[in-house]
């Protein structure tokens, strides 16, 4: 949701921070400041918007100094302008903060009965308020810290600094992620890894309870009562190369190009296409032994999931109960302990996700992580982890990590119809053979349809609701296709169950709807074609996503028709995403929007 980054060096750091901030801006980018301690004196820059705002500011007004913690910003409390912009400073404090601070107005009224006098509308200002009370009441920085610890509630990463301490920052950590980098003669506080990178790869996580007293070469970690407590270090597999577009115009473009070479990294990780057999860890989650699986994700990752749903019932004959994270563990479903839960997240930090697999882990579940980071904290609260190797992805639509889960979940399915004796050998060859072909036909898929999808999507751009229909494995692609236009362009889309049409969205249909409907020619494509004559019978406009065969096959008029290879069906989702998430970039394009960071959203939410 935002990103952090603190310094204790021995040397300037208001550049390195907002260095390091860039290799956090997909995490939030409403707004960024910066604070530092010169010479005995704390002073700060802030700017509303993105981060070369802040450059800007701190380029016509530098600031000096050794120690200093920065932020970028994903608004939760208080609109996104400079005054509510981090750090925030409290008689001496300055405090960043990443995630929600639940019970801020009630301390904040409490203060207020107090006599404090707050600047923003902030949940974080609570926290500089509160340490400040503590030291005005006679605590040390430390105790102060602690204190605000046992009275704040919510998820946080916090990050402080002290105007009377130039040689100290302290940070705590419940929820969203912290990691601590250990320099020579300067210590490093960062979201993630990939913000330390630069500085270092001696890494430790900060886990939830974590009070962290930072010093030039050292860390002193304890719980939030004081008592000491040891965390590993770790060596950080974080590049240290800035991620950058290439020859591309956005992040967005790039990682869509990307899915061939990646989609090849994520299979080798599981199959061996010598034998053209999956090879899987059975340490993580013994599929052969389960009696059901919990599946529970957010956004794209979620509609991973729901393919993958098709893809475990039907080959491994393993019931999956799936739902998005957020709703997943209210519903309080009898769960057992012969059951699995799978948990897909490309950033491993989604606290919707993170907290559902908590949930099953308190139910003595056996927990997989399907995750892009393996160092990430679903990760590591994973009996076992299925990295899907995609690289890291910086455009906030995701679109690579989301071909190479389902790359992930196919290969599990497959796994696990063999670990279940629910596939034959044979099978289990033709399937392997189907998922290695996949880098070389999604690579002449990118390279045959990119002019026409271009051009489509100048028409598309000019409409302001668009369905998507699609059956069996094509229903999660109809809905990932609207998360996917609606995100980045800001045109309203829904995506349906295409045999839904009939129970109530037909009323919508008239020429202002184009419809597209994605259906490669498989067991279900009459039935949709069916779909298709109801929506051209009442005028509706269509955009046919389908392939050889089943452009073959059907002569209704329409809008575009969008020919893929006639590919196994087992492979289709992943084929099939290119046009879909083509159409909604250059849709995008054309509208003239952030594709990488579109208004209002965040690469990784850590916020429930
Ligand atoms: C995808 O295009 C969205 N940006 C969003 O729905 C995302 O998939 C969701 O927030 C889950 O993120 P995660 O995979 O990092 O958990």
């Amino acid at each position: 949701m935002c990103g952090i980054v603190g310094i204790v060096g021995n040397k300037p750091v208001a550049g390195r921070l907002v260095d390091a901030l860039k290799r956090l801006e997909y995490r939030g980018y409403d707004s960024a400041g910066v604070a530092t301690i010169d010479n005995g004196v704390m002073d700060r820059r802030r700017a509303e918007g993105k981060l070369f705002n802040l450059e800007k500011r701190l380029a016509d007004e530098p600031l000096g100094g050794n120690i200093g913690i920065a932020h970028t910003r994903w608004a939760t409390h208080g609109v996104p302008n400079e005054t509510n912009a981090h750090p925030h400073f409290v008689e001496g404090v300055a405090v960043v903060h990443n995630g929600i601070i639940e019970n801020f107005a009630e301390l904040r009224d409490e203060l207020m009965r107090e006599g404090a006098h707050f600047t923003t509308q902030t949940d974080t200002e609570i926290v500089a308020q509160l340490i400040a009370k503590y030291r005005r009441q006679g605590y040390d920085n430390r105790a102060a810290m602690l204190a605000m610890l046992n009275h704040v509630t919510g998820a946080y990463a916090l990050v402080v600094m002290f105007e009377n301490d130039p040689d100290t920052i302290m940070a705590a950590r419940f929820g969203p992620p912290l990691a601590i980098g250990f320099g020579k003669g300067e210590m490093f506080l960062g979201s993630d890894a990939i913000a330390l990178a630069p500085f270092t790869n001696d890494i430790v996580y900060m886990v939830d309870g974590d009070c962290a007293v930072i010093h030039h070469d050292s860390a002193e970690i304890t719980d939030f009562s004081g008592k000491p407590v040891e965390r590993p270090h770790q060596i950080s597999q974080a590049s240290a190369f800035l991620v950058d577009k290439g020859n591309h115009r956005h992040f967005m473009e790039k990682e869509i190009h990307e899915q061939p070479e990646v989609i090849s990294h994520a299979l080798s990780n599981y199959i061996d296409f010598h034998s053209q057999t999956v090879r899987l860890d059975e340490t993580a989650i013994d599929f052969g032994k389960v009696s059901r699986l919990a599946v529970s994700a957010c956004g794209t990752a979620y509609l991973s999931g729901l393919v993958g749903k098709y893809w475990f019932e039907r080959y491994a004959r393993l019931p999956v109960e799936i739902d998005v994270a957020s709703e997943f563990r209210y519903r309080e479903m009898p769960l057992s302990k012969d059951e699995a839960a799978l948990f897909i997240s490309q950033s491993g930090e989604t606290a919707d996700t993170l907290a559902s697999l908590r949930y099953c882990k308190e139910q003595g579940l056996r927990i997989g992580g399907i995750v892009n980071v393996k160092e990430s904290t679903i990760a590591r609260e994973s009996d076992g982890v299925y990295p899907i190797l995609a690289g890291p992805e910086i455009g906030v639509a995701s679109t690579k990590a989301f071909t190479c889960q389902l790359a992930v979940l196919a290969s599990l399915a497959i796994g696990a119809g063999r670990m279940r004796g629910t596939l034959t050998e044979a099978e289990e060859k033709q399937m392997v053979r189907s998922l290695s072909e996949l880098p070389r036909i999604m690579s002449g898929v990118l390279n045959d349809i990119q002019p026409q999808m271009e051009s489509l999507a100048r028409e598309l751009s000019k409409f302001h609701h668009v369905l998507y229909l699609g059956r069996g494995t094509s229903y999660p692609m109809a809905l990932e296709g609207a998360l996917k236009l609606k995100e980045i362009s800001y045109i309203h889309a829904e995506g349906y169950a295409a045999g839904e049409l009939k129970h109530g969205p037909i009323a919508l249909i008239d020429e202002n709807m184009p419809v597209i409907v994605i259906a490669p020619h498989d067991r279900f494509f009459e039935k949709t074609v069916s779909n298709m004559q109801e929506v051209a019978a009442r005028g509706g406009r269509i955009i046919f996503i389908t392939d050889e065969k089943g452009a073959a096959a059907s002569k209704l008029p329409t809008m575009a028709t969008i020919v893929l290879p006639n590919v196994a069906e087992l492979i289709a989702p992943m084929v099939f995403a290119l046009p879909v998430q083509l159409l909604a970039y250059h849709t995008a394009v054309f509208m003239g929007t952030d594709v990488d960071q579109p208004r209002n959203l965040a690469k990784s939410v850590t916020v429930e």
